[in-house]
């Protein structure tokens, strides 16, 4: 037997419980959390350790009892006590019209009818029951009249209440909504699979589904799913009265700690709707879930059971779609860019469909991993999917719909463009070109990046002006865009004496520039625009970074292995000094930076600190002065240049004084760190 409970231990429970039940309530439902997560982590942990030790106190609806059950050997059936149906679809506003219409006509209204409005979440649909506020069974649509008993799994979604909160609840209480997976966790799932080297789910809603369709609960509790409640099914209105609208019901699940969506509105006639839509499939995209559209209810419940029901579906609701995100067409062949870096992509060339709100016919495979994963072959169906903004992918290939006849596409092994061998770095997932600035390719390309809007800004110097002027061999590398002339642009096909003075006025202006923005326009690997920014702010001068040691660029802030290491490399390949000097022969330049940078101030100088300093760490004193070009040395020697010396400084500050080098104290050194002070 386990030990006697003390009378305070029970209470101390419960305690917890309600507290553990609260933060819950206040982050998934009120989406404003009230503890720190590690708050939340040792409430929990005290409870489990008391429950541990008094096994007697352990309740089913204890926070901790959410993964109890073993894995089960089948999924019981279970029986709806009220049908769980689908909606009917509108596409278009005109369909939407139709919708209201047909119920102003049912109901004899001439004003129009007030709808609740929230997003139609791309997840699996579930039936909660609660029974006394207690959860008691999970079930899923399955026909409509019968689902599966997936308990176990429900029970482990942390957004679900194992019981109702408060009271005045019916006595049986029938919860509908919608479990899914938000976005992240779609994101990391699959790279687990990939790293475990299983398939990858398709899209959240199919990923949601799966995760629930697991024996174990243990696996579905690490898929990160969430629940929201669009409304309810058995409502025992013996214990307690229904509500007038779906909108107060809703609200009273939310006050008894069912989550509903933060955007449910409601709004007026076909006008609020539309409205409504278009304010939503604008937000769509920055929604930490999918929605596959919008469902629309006529808010008044009297009205609702007045409508009634057509076959499957309510008369009183409806789901208004969204463009849909994904379609099936035919991949006809893949090609192979290569990009400024050299780096080989292979891009699908698709019989067009319309997806997402656009028509599309290429799709980016990424790379030769991203190829072996999909397995693709030339006259494959496959299904493409545009989400927002995102540039269009090929989610998988349909493989029961071969023929026999697609053609296998293989990863080319010399560079398409110009004949040189595709290298592949160990631990690199793209294969690049071997060719270099000998690349017609990469040289078009490092053109374009140049003279782009947010690089050297060169109006007029577009993608196909630069094939053509890297054709005819008029351009060759960069500096060469200074030294074109009149003649020569007029010569071009379609180049008429204004455009060409155009062009020439455009090449000019952009000579004068910032020296972060000249820092982007060479286009160095992992250089992008606001790490150019950084450069040339920490180090204030092309020549400090041109010289910059990988030690120096790793000590300022944010600039990292990778990114110095690619810095380091550029600038040690005579081609790119050249270069370098040829653009600044041609006259480009910016105006100096506005404060001196300090950063250059300890150039060439040896540092050594020692004891402790109060206002920064060793490790930022050493990254500071690194930043302003000192070598932070661990040993004092004559080479030394100056002692920085902390609290009870020792044996270095001695030698320091025996070898006659200048000790600093540390507020010396913040002085020369904030500018204060100049460099010795
Ligand atoms: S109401 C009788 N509201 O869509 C009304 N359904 O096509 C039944 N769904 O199986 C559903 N978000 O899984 C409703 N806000 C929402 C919804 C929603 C997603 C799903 C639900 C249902 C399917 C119907």
């Amino acid at each position: 037997m386990g030990e006697s409970i003390p009378a305070d231990v029970s209470e101390r429970v419960r305690w917890l419980h309600r507290q553990i039940n609260d933060a819950n309530y206040r982050y998934y439902v009120l989406d404003d959390p009230a503890i720190p997560d590690a708050e939340f982590d040792r409430l929990f942990r005290e409870l489990q350790s008391l429950e541990k030790r008094f096994p007697s106190l352990v309740r089913p609806d204890s926070p901790t009892q959410r993964v109890g059950a073993e894995p089960l050997s089948a999924f019981q059936e279970s029986a709806h006590r009220v049908p769980m149906l689908s909606l009917d679809n509108a596409f278009s506003d005109t369909e939407l019209a139709a919708f209201e219409k047909r119920i102003r006509d049912r109901i004899e209204i001439t004003s129009p009818p007030i709808f609740v409005a929230e997003p139609k979440l791309d997840g699996t649909a579930i039936s909660l029951t609660y029974e006394s506020g207690l959860l008691v069974r999970g079930v899923t649509r399955g026909d409509g009249s019968m689902g599966e008993d997936i308990t176990h799994n429900v029970r482990t979604v942390a957004s679900i209440p194992l019981r109702l909160l408060g009271g005045g609840f019916p006595e049986v209480l029938e919860v509908r909504g919608e479990i899914y997976m938000p976005k992240t966790a779609f994101d990391r799932l699959n790279q687990s699979q990939d790293e475990k080297g299983d398939k990858r789910f398709v899209n959240p809603r199919n990923a949601a589904a799966g995760s629930l369709r697991q024996l174990d609960p243990r696996i579905t509790a690490q898929r990160a799913l969430e629940f929201c409640s669009y409304g309810v099914g058995y409502w025992d209105e013996n214990s307690c009265p229904l509500p007038a609208t779906q909108f107060e019901l809703l609200q009273q699940l939310k006050s008894w700690g069912v989550r509903i969506s933060p955007e449910l509105s409601r709004v007026e006639g076909v006008d609020g709707c539309i409205e409504y839509h278009q304010r939503l499939q604008q937000k769509r995209p920055s929604l930490a879930y999918e929605i596959d559209g919008v469902v629309f209810k006529v808010d008044v419940l009297r009205l609702q059971s007045q409508l009634g029901f057509v076959a499957r579906a309510p008369r009183w609701a409806i789901a208004y779609k969204f463009p849909a995100q994904e379609e099936v067409t035919r991949l006809t062949s893949v090609e192979f860019q290569v990009g400024r870096t050299g780096a080989v992509t292979p891009v699908a060339r698709l019989e067009p469909v319309f997806v997402g709100g656009v028509t599309v016919s290429n799709a980016t495979l990424h790379n030769q991993d991203e190829m072996r994963r999909l397995d693709l072959r030339e006259g494959d169906w496959v299904i493409i999917r545009r989400a927002g903004d995102v540039i269009p992918q090929v989610v998988k290939v349909i493989v029961e719909r071969r023929s026999g006849s697609e053609k296998a596409v293989l990863f080319p092994c010399q560079c398409p463009v110009c004949g040189s061998d595709i290298l592949q770095l160990e631990g690199e997932a793209v294969a690049r070109c071997s060719g270099g600035l000998t690349c017609s390719a990469q040289r078009k390309e490092a053109l374009r990046h140049y003279a782009s809007r947010r690089a050297m800004n060169i109006e007029g110097l577009g993608e196909k002006l630069i094939d053509v002027l890297v054709d005819k061999a008029l351009v060759h590398g960069l500096p060469d865009i200074y030294s074109l002339d009149r003649h020569q642009l007029i010569a071009l096909d379609r180049m008429g004496e204004k455009s060409a003075d155009n062009l020439l006025a455009a090449i000019e202006s952009s000579k004068q520039t910032t020296l972060a923005r000249f820092i982007f326009a060479l286009g160095i690997r992992e250089v992008g625009e606001a790490t150019a920014g950084l450069l040339a702010r920490s180090l204030g001068s092309l020549n400090e970074l041109m010289a910059a040691s990988e030690e120096r660029l790793l000590a300022i802030p944010d600039i990292g292995p990778v990114c110095a290491g690619h810095l380091v490399s550029f600038f040690r390949q005579t081609e790119n000094v050249a270069t370098v000097h040829r653009l600044l022969e041609a006259g480009i330049q910016w105006p100096p930076p506005e404060k001196p940078a300090n950063t250059a101030s300890l150039s060439g100088k040896t540092v050594v600190l020692t004891g402790a300093l109060a206002a920064l760490t060793r490790d930022q004193a050493r990254q500071h002065l690194e930043a302003m070009g000192a070598k932070v040395s661990g040993s004092v020697s004559r080479k030394t240049d100056f002692v920085v010396a902390g609290q009870d400084a020792g044996s270095k500050l001695e030698r320091a004084h025996e070898l006659g080098i200048p000790v600093w104290d540390e507020a010396a050194l913040l002085d020369l760190i904030q500018g204060n002070a100049s460099a010795p």
